[in-house]
């Protein structure tokens, strides 16, 4: 009896904490809306997929060294009529962005809603240090340091893996397709360098303007953020600071303060991100504007920001330069090896724009020039096509899906009728 009373006021006590805390969570969000906000800033992946009509499913991940990541799924396109298609595709983020990056520019627009309205099992993962992977088994991300040890190359080498075998593993499936963005494109080439067992896991790798090399890199303003973290990597971690540009942050808060605003977003916004990338004239809508800046920067750790901009000044596309002492410890060369690009066997699909400013023609070019099994190095029709326009144009399906769905076409059947009565 006297169990059951205190076990109901500990019930009562949780309900309770429960509901303050959701009216708290909400009182924020309330907040910001009567501020001007906009509503689709504010919301997570699985919020975004249900206002527009889109069912998804969130699962965590745990890598080979203890991260835990969250990775979306939309099981069913709300404008898919007929049977899933096999097998499942991955459809990777970039630098400094979120599985919620695919779904900012909305649903007519975001590769995230179109991809799977074309009948795919789509999974969205999130890499390590994003503000939805900023979990590890033992290291707390506000306290310990090694948390924030890694670059795009321990993405490639753990996060990525652990996402693929994920995906596996819960669908039964054998293989994947990938599609990748920026540091999703590049990772890709890291870990099939690395990891050729991951060869016979991946049907086709979808690659959406991939970050190796940066050498040709025009944006001036992208050139000195990132050489920035670079010059100063010593100097911050002697301060403490691990992680660049998180959500919530200042940068992350200042941008979404000023940019909820629609002409400012409409001019100061899109002039800055122009800046960061290239002119596009009439390319992103004022609205995406708006609601990316809720979502980016998501956040990385200023050790990957300093990879990128050793990646400015190599003509290669290489490991993590640690200086000459310790690269002689760490590689056996003064110089950090490169990545054996003729060990990635498996078929890659390039896709880039002539107007990006961040990872150039000339570098995307030389990547696919020396990748041994590159089906097409396509580049996209209009002349002005930059980097950002992969995740916020508003022309995607005009300029990027019919790529993207003639190769995923070709990579994929429709799932037997003895699947479907399996595995519905
Ligand atoms: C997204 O929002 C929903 C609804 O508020 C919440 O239940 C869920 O935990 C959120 N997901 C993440 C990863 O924050
Ligand atoms: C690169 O990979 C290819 C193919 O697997 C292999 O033949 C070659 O020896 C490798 N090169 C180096 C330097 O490891």
């Amino acid at each position: 009896m006297v169990s059951k009373v205190f076990l109901s006021i500990l019930l009562s006590l949780n309900f309770l904490e429960t509901i303050v805390g959701e009216t708290r969570a909400l009182n924020e969000r309330e907040l910001k809306l009567v501020k001007g906000y906009s509503l689709d800033s504010l919301l997570n992946f699985t919020e975004l997929a249900t206002e527009y009509g889109y069912a998804s499913e969130q699962h965590t991940v745990t890598t080979e060294d203890d991260y835990i990541l969250t990775m979306f799924r939309i099981t069913r396109g709300k404008n898919c009529h007929g049977p899933i298609r096999k097998p499942p595709v991955l459809l990777m983020h970039g630098l400094l962005m979120s599985s919620d990056s695919w779904m900012d520019s909305g649903p007519k627009a975001g590769l995230a809603y179109l991809i799977s309205d074309l009948c795919y099992d789509l999974w969205v993962p999130n890499v390590r240090g994003n503000y939805y992977s900023k979990k590890h088994v033992k290291l707390d991300p506000a306290k310990d340091y090694e948390f924030w040890d890694f670059s795009a190359i321990e993405i490639a080498y753990y996060d990525i893996p652990a996402s693929i075998d994920y995906i596996l593993k819960h669908t039964m499936s054998d293989k994947i397709n990938y599609i990748g963005f920026s540091q999703g494109g590049g990772t890709f080439l890291m870990m099939n360098s690395e990891r050729p067992e991951y060869h016979d896991k991946i049907r086709v790798g979808i690659l959406l303007e991939p970050a190796t090399r940066l050498t040709y890199t025009r944006s001036q303003l992208f050139r000195f953020l990132l050489d920035y973290y670079q010059a100063n990597l010593p100097y911050l971690y002697q301060i403490g600071i691990y992680e660049a540009l998180p959500q919530g942050g200042i940068v992350q808060e200042i941008a979404a303060f000023l940019c909820k605003n629609y002409v400012i977003a409409d001019t100061v916004c899109r002039y800055f991100l122009s800046l960061i990338d290239s002119f596009h004239p009439g390319s992103i809508k004022t609205e995406t504007i708006r609601v990316l800046m809720g979502h980016f920067p998501a956040g990385t750790s200023v050790k990957n920001m300093a990879y990128y901009g050793q990646a400015l000044n190599a003509d290669m596309f290489q490991k993590f330069d640690y200086g000459r002492s310790r690269n002689l410890q760490m590689y056996g060369t003064a110089q950090p090896p490169p990545f054996n690009l003729s060990a990635v066997t498996v078929p890659v699909v390039v896709i880039h724009g002539r107007n990006d400013f961040l990872t150039s023609p000339a570098d995307v070019d030389w990547v696919s020039s020396n990748l041994p099994n590159v089906l097409e190095n396509y580049y996209v029709v209009d002349p002005l096509s930059n980097h950002f326009d992969v995740t916020y144009s508003q022309f995607t399906t005009r300029f990027i899906l019919p790529k993207i769905m003639e190769y995923l076409e070709k990579f994929s059947q429709y799932r037997d009728i003895y699947w479907d009565f399996y595995f519905p």
